[in-house]
């Protein structure tokens, strides 16, 4: 939903340019500047050109800077390339916004069970389906919660007054020290209204993120402890109620809770990427530098399948954490009651949906159809002989067509009320905002099964809904017959486009019950990786306690080698070979043997690069820190091998599942395949690759695996590798195709006939009032089929005559860059920018005949060269203005 309503702000100003699906946008005029040495922002501002005034203020210990706005967006790109050539600064970036990662929320509490107080967990075994499968439990069984370490949290804020979460904020608090950076209101492009009181109230995001981490146990009904109870937290609030964040804010909140002294930093954001030299990832890297482990969620956007790797978590040294689907699948039930026949009252649990007027409906259920595993129930208008539906609530089956569907095709027979019953496991929350229709809920498949078994046979059956809001509830925790353990099907891939290893590793995000804002239900079942990422920053803190040591390699390393690679799973079947390291990293993260291993390796992956970078020979480190001699055998299991792309026509990764193939490489490790290491000794493998052969290297396979080192002690490792068998160079990054001209009036972005002409607004006045998507503007939609570290348009002039200061920039005569090119670190997708005449350097073209010509670097390539993009050139276009009127007629009193 956050990203729709960006994507649809921006397509609503005309004069905007970028619309980058996923990818995060550009907030006009406004830039972070880096100083080359600390001073006085205030008065770096009040020097300036164009009336720029000071953001925020960025300077800290790791970051000198400045995040500064110029008023006039239409300026302000000529502004900040005057501002980058000053001597005092060092770099110049455009502040860009980054949303929360698209969660699900399966199902959330309401006022009822904030009185709801049990001591469930309070002294027994921890149970808590998420911490047995990652070990968690064995540090709570042994008292081992994390105590004295500190944990800073970039996110929406804390419900710190939730009795789960400590009851207050402040100095001996279980939320002890934090800001609010941004105010309820901040969007990510307005004003943000810092205070000291990170209190998230609104959003719920943070409160269940702080809860998995640290939910007080005995606190609370449903018997929810959060992973590390002995910690502090400290809670950096980046967003508002709802909308994005800045990255200057991002900036700010990662020095600060650096500079307050945090342990470990986690943040369950991002925005896709695939490069690590953006500034929020650099300065994530820069914290890491200095011994402080940063997780941060590896991101939602597994539908789009390999090479989508997402920023900060894709950084140098930053620790990217994927997701699996828990073991058990909680559910937050309504508790209403039925009656067959008119007979006893029995009870039965439902999610109530969007709308939700549920009070005081008492009606006798319809069914569609009897049939129970009809995929498409509902699907279709209903047949003619169907009752008036005002006086049923209608039941159907969940699948195939959407719930908007169903709902509809109810309503069109008069229906107010629709209960889904589900088809997979569990329950969940449903929206179908639909004309008539008033209640929408779900009810269990078993609930369903039971009800249409009943119709079936001739029975009336009557519910008695109850308000949601307001009614009784509980908590059910339906065995996950579907995914248990599984990578959750939207866990980002990576490797980054100049393969690094991404994600690290994975702990259960899919399906995770936590706390949540008092007002808006106390407790919530929340699915995403930003559900996985608290759980990883918290495990840090007990293998923290265990070792005593904070360094961000040595931890990183000792996860990744204890974590457990799983098979791969496409959300329904489970295929009998492990999945792509670019899904799952190490695998599930195992935190006791984490935490006493006392075998470390020197790195926490390899990646063997491409063919063209293949180096066949890696060493690492073996460090045996025991008291006695190990000697290790050494082998290798090989993962899926995974095809970028569907046919060796295509240039577009595939979505998800990518093609897997069993082909694996060869590993070899010198003549004997083990090593003896001596206690307090450390040894160094050589690791020989052959990559796997008979793979259509056109396709750009990627393969990977795990060496497997096990230790005469019992010990067993695994250490992760990636490679691609094909040219990352010579993989198309511009999709020709799509890269067309159309028009900004034309929202599908169909190609134009060329030799169009467009008359623009006056030049320099695009955004104002008079011409604001009023002028129809020439749209160039640029559709990188890969990632590209650099985009270039350029304006050619067609004919002569009007042009008297072209140059040749990489064999192409130009006028020069259109602005907002060239274009840095480009993840793959469409991008679309509307052209007002305006050159990068400030300057109008004059009016004429003009084409773009667009260029895209291929990966690896050499910006030097022309031959090193991917290049094509619009259809041509003629460039009018219209005349500039009065100019009171325009700007008014101004
Ligand atoms: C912009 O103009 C187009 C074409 O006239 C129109 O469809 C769209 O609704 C307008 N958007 C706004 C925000 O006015
Ligand atoms: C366009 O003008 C609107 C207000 O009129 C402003 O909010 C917006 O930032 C401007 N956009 C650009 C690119 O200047
Ligand atoms: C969010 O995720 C859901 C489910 O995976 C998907 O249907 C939806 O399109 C996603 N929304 C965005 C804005 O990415
Ligand atoms: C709790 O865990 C400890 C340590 O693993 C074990 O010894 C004990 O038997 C467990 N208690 C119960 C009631 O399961
Ligand atoms: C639901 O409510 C009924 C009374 O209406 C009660 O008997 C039953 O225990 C409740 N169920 C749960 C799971 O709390
Ligand atoms: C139920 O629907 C499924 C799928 O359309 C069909 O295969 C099956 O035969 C139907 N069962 C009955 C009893 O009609
Ligand atoms: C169900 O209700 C209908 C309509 O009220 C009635 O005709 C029928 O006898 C009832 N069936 C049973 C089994 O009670
Ligand atoms: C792959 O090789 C290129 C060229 O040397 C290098 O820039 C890149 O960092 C390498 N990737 C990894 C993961 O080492
Ligand atoms: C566009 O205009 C140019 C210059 O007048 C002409 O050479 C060209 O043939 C035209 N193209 C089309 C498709 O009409």
């Amino acid at each position: 939903m956050v990203r729709l309503d960006w994507l649809a702000a921006l397509l609503a100003t005309a004069s905007l340019a970028r619309a980058v699906p996923n990818a995060p946008p550009i907030v006009p005029g406004a830039y972070i500047v880096e100083y080359q040495d600390d001073q006085d922002s205030a008065a770096f501002v009040e020097a300036l050109p164009g009336d720029a005034s000071l953001r925020k203020d960025l300077r800290f210990q790791l970051f000198k800077g400045a995040s500064i706005q110029f008023p006039d967006a239409e300026t302000a790109e000529d502004m900040a390339a005057t501002v980058a050539k000053m001597s005092i600064v060092k770099r110049v970036y455009p502040v860009k916004r980054y949303a929360i990662p698209n969660y699900t929320v399966h199902s959330t509490g309401n006022a009822a069970v904030n009185s709801v107080l049990s001591k469930r967990q309070d002294g027994a075994n921890d149970t808590f389906s998420p911490h047995l499968m990652t070990q968690v439990n064995k540090f709570r069984d042994a008292g081992i919660t994390g105590t004295g370490l500190k944990i800073g949290i970039v996110d929406t804020g804390t419900d710190y007054l939730h009795p789960a979460l400590g009851g207050c904020f402040g100095p001996g608090c279980l939320v002890s020290y934090g800001a609010d950076l941004v105010g309820d209101s901040f969007n990510g492009k307005n004003t943000p209204m810092p205070d000291s009181d990170p209190m998230d109230n609104c959003n719920g995001h943070g409160t269940h993120v702080a809860g998995i981490i640290a939910a007080q146990a005995g606190k609370n009904p449903y018997g929810i402890l959060g992973a590390a109870q002995g910690v502090t937290l400290g809670s950096f609030r980046v967003f508002g109620c709802s909308g994005d964040v800045s990255n200057d804010i991002l900036i700010a909140a990662y020095n600060m809770a650096y500079e307050a002294g945090s342990d470990i930093i986690t943040a369950s954001i991002g925005g896709a990427s695939g490069w690590s030299e953006d500034p929020w990832a650099t300065v994530v890297s820069r914290i890491v530098a200095k011994g402080v482990p940063c997780v941060v969620s590896a991101g939602n956007d597994g539908s789009d399948g390999i090479f989508y790797a997402s920023t900060a978590a894709n950084g140098k040294a930053v620790t990217a954490i994927a997701s699996v689907d828990n073991t058990v699948s909680p559910s937050l039930l309504s508790n209403a009651t039925y009656t067959v026949n008119g007979g006893a009252l029995a009870s039965f649990g439902f999610t109530a949906g969007d709308p939700d007027a549920w009070a005081n409906v008492s009606l006798p259920l319809w069914a569609v159809s009897f049939n129970t595993t009809d995929p498409a129930n509902g699907c279709d208008p209903y047949p003619a002989s169907t009752p008036n539906l005002a006086g049923y609530v209608v039941l159907v089956r969940r699948g195939t067509c959407t719930f908007v569907q169903k709902a509809s095709n109810a309503a069109a027979k008069g229906a107010k009320y629709v209960i889904y019953y589900n088809n997979i496991g569990g329950s969940n929350g449903v929206t179908a905002q639909v004309a008539g229709i008033k209640g929408v809920a779900m009810v269990t498949a078993n609930t369903g099964a039971t009800w249409i078994k009943a119709l079936a046979a001739g029975s009336n059956i009557t519910v008695n809904m109850i308000d949601p809001e307001t009614g009784p509830m509980f908590l059910t925790n339906f065995p996950n017959t579907d995914t248990p353990g599984f990578l959750s099907t939207y866990t980002s891939w990576g490797p980054t486009f100049e393969v690094d290893v991404k994600p690290q590793f994975s702990t259960p995000g899919g399906m995770i019950l936590s706390t949540y804002p008092r007002a808006l239900g106390s407790y919530g079942v929340l699915s995403g990786t930003s559900m996985a990422c608290p759980l990883a920053a918290a495990i840090y803190a007990l293998i923290i306690s265990v070792r005593k040591t904070k360094d961000p390699k040595t931890l990183e390393n000792l996860i990744s080698a204890t974590a457990h690679p799983n098979v791969f799973q496409d959300g329904r079947n489970s295929y009998p070979i492990l999945a792509p390291v670019p899904q799952q990293g190490g695998g599930l993260v195992q935190a006791w043997d984490a935490a006493h291993a006392t075998t470390i390796l020197s790195v926490s992956s390899l990646s063997f690069n491409d063919t063209d970078h293949f180096k066949a020979v890696h060493s690492f480190d073996i460090q045996n820190t025991g008291k006695t001699d190990v000697s290790f055998s050494l082998g290798h299991i090989g993962a899926a091998t995974a095809y970028t792309f569907a046919t060796t026509a295509d240039i577009t990764p595939d979505t998800f599942p990518n093609e897997l193939d069993d082909s694996i490489a060869t590993l070899s490790f010198g003549s004997s395949g083990s090593v003896a290491v001596a206690a307090g000794q450390t040894k160094t493998v050589q690791v020989t690759v052959v990559p796997p052969a008979g793979l259509d290297a056109k396709r750009l396979p990627v393969y990977s695996g795990y060496i497997t080192i096990n230790g005469s002690d019992g010990s067993a490792f695994s250490l992760p590798y990636l490679g691609v068998a094909g040219s990352m160079h010579g993989a198309v990054v511009l999709d020709k195709s799509q890269t067309l001209l159309s028009h900004s009036f034309d929202s599908k972005s169909a190609p134009v006939a060329a030799n169009l002409t467009f008359t623009l607004p006056p030049p320099g006045y695009a955004n104002d009032t008079a011409y604001r998507n009023k002028t129809d503007q020439p749209k160039l939609v640029v559709t990188l089929a890969m990632g590209s570290a650099l985009v270039r348009a350029d304006l050619v002039a067609i004919g002569n005559g009007t042009v008297t200061n072209a140059t040749t920039i990489l064999g192409t005569t130009t006028l020069g860059s259109a602005d907002e090119f060239p274009s840095y670190w480009n993840t793959r997708g469409p991008f679309e920018y509307t052209f007002d005449g305006k050159l990068a350097d400030g300057t109008f073209v004059p009016p004429g005949l003009y084409k773009f010509a667009v260029k895209a670097l291929r990966i690896f390539g050499n910006p030097e060269l022309a031959s090193e993009y991917d290049a094509t050139e619009s259809v041509p276009f003629r460039v009018r203005y219209t005349s500039l009127p009065k100019r009171s007629l325009i700007r008014g009193m101004a």
